[in-house]
């Protein structure tokens, strides 16, 4: 994706060979910059404090980890440690323990002189197929997307409301729900998109706002208790979210408020897709209530918010009385039966076991 006609992704190797750059997201919207990554601790760092977010870019941003820690220490226990620090980051997103896993079983029987190079490579085929399999994703979408438009008699616009973000910055490039959106409106398919603003950390507002609008794609912001009342008054045609982990039998874990959002569109005959790569299915679980880890992160999100003064600095204010108790659940479970159907980058399917089997035989 452009930013001011500059072409990005998410994270690049740097000039020299050797670091790894990324988008600072905690900056944005109000400022882009670029962060330069030199080891593994500072790769773990920017994972765990958000500079870089959304499952697909965790996942790729540890599989550059390994590549950094292998300069420093190709040894078995180099490459232990870069994947127990490395793991310990973020405990939802399955795609973190897919991407080391993949990193150590190609890099464990190497001998250590030729990890690091071993390494890098593997990590950037995994960027280069994030890319390719959030295109495919939204080819896919766009399908979906431009059926009900035709289905709308193409009068008027399609909208879509989306929660978290799921765009190019929580993956290399296109994103995972957002790809179709982008696709739709490269194929000239009238679409706005609603988009929740995603409390506590403001994901909606902060970067789904700002990609969307780098793009040119109209979009509204809602506060995240305002679908449910669009959906009652017609107002949203499909949901796509994205999801940090989803079950071999089609459960949906994804940004905490998710699920509410699910309720509204079932009770409202709304379509509620989920829009994920083969990387982000958990293979191992079945029960997504019981089984999906979910990350609890400090009540200091809850209780305060940070964003531009009118004088332009960025501050941090409390919006509650101070020593208030907050709990601050990040993410939550779409049991399947909510869930219309999964747009993955080998087609559509219906969230259920026997849906993923078809699409995925290797997993059956
Ligand atoms: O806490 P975050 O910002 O990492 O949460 C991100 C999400 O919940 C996304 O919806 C999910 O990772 C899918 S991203 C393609």
């Amino acid at each position: 994706m452009k930013v001011d006609g500059t072409p990005y992704r998410t994270i690049w190797v740097a000039d020299d060979g050797v670091a790894v750059e990324i988008i600072d997201q905690t900056r944005l919207p109000h400022e882009f910059v670029t962060v330069r990554l030199d080891t593994a601790a500072e790769a773990a760092c920017a994972i765990k404090d958000m500079l870089v977010r959304g499952a697909p870019l965790i996942g790729v941003t540890a599989a550059y980890g390994v590549a950094l820690a292998m300069r420093q220490d190709p040894s078995d226990a180099g490459l232990g440690a870069a994947y127990e620090t490395l793991i310990a980051t973020r405990p939802t997103a399955v795609n973190l323990r897919w991407a080391l896993d993949d990193m150590r079983a190609l890099l464990a029987p190497l001998p250590p002189a030729e990890r690091t190079a071993a390494a890098y490579a593997r990590a950037a085929e995994i960027c280069d197929q994030d890319v390719a399999i959030c295109s495919a994703i939204g080819d896919h979408g766009l399908a979906l997307i431009g059926d009900m438009w035709q289905a709308k008699g193409r009068n008027g616009r399609v909208d879509l409301l989306t929660h978290c973000n799921a765009g190019w910055l929580a993956t290399v490039d296109w994103g995972t729900a957002l790809a179709p959106v982008y696709k739709a409106h490269d194929a000239g398919i009238p679409i706005h998109v609603w988009v929740d603003e995603t409390r506590p950390r403001n994901q909606g507002d902060g970067l789904t706002a700002w990609e969307l609008g780098r793009h040119g794609v109209p979009h509204t912001v809602i506060v995240d208790n305002a679908g449910g009342h669009l959906m009652q008054h017609g107002q949203v045609d499909l949901c796509i979210t994205g999801t940090d982990r989803t079950t071999a039998t089609g459960d949906v874990c994804n940004k905490i408020g998710t699920y509410l959002k699910a309720l509204a569109a079932s009770d409202n005959n709304v379509p509620f897709y989920v829009a994920l790569p083969g990387p982000t299915i958990d293979w191992t679980i079945r029960d997504g209530l019981a089984e999906v880890p979910i990350e609890e992160r400090d009540p200091s999100e809850v209780t305060h918010v940070t964003g531009r003064a009118d004088g332009g600095e960025i501050v941090s204010v409390a919006v509650t009385p101070d020593g208030t108790p907050a709990a601050n659940y990040a993410f939550d479970v779409t049991p399947a039966r909510l869930v219309t159907g999964l747009i993955t980058e080998r087609g559509v399917c219906p969230a259920s076991a026997e849906g993923l089997a078809d699409l995925y035989p290797e997993h059956r």
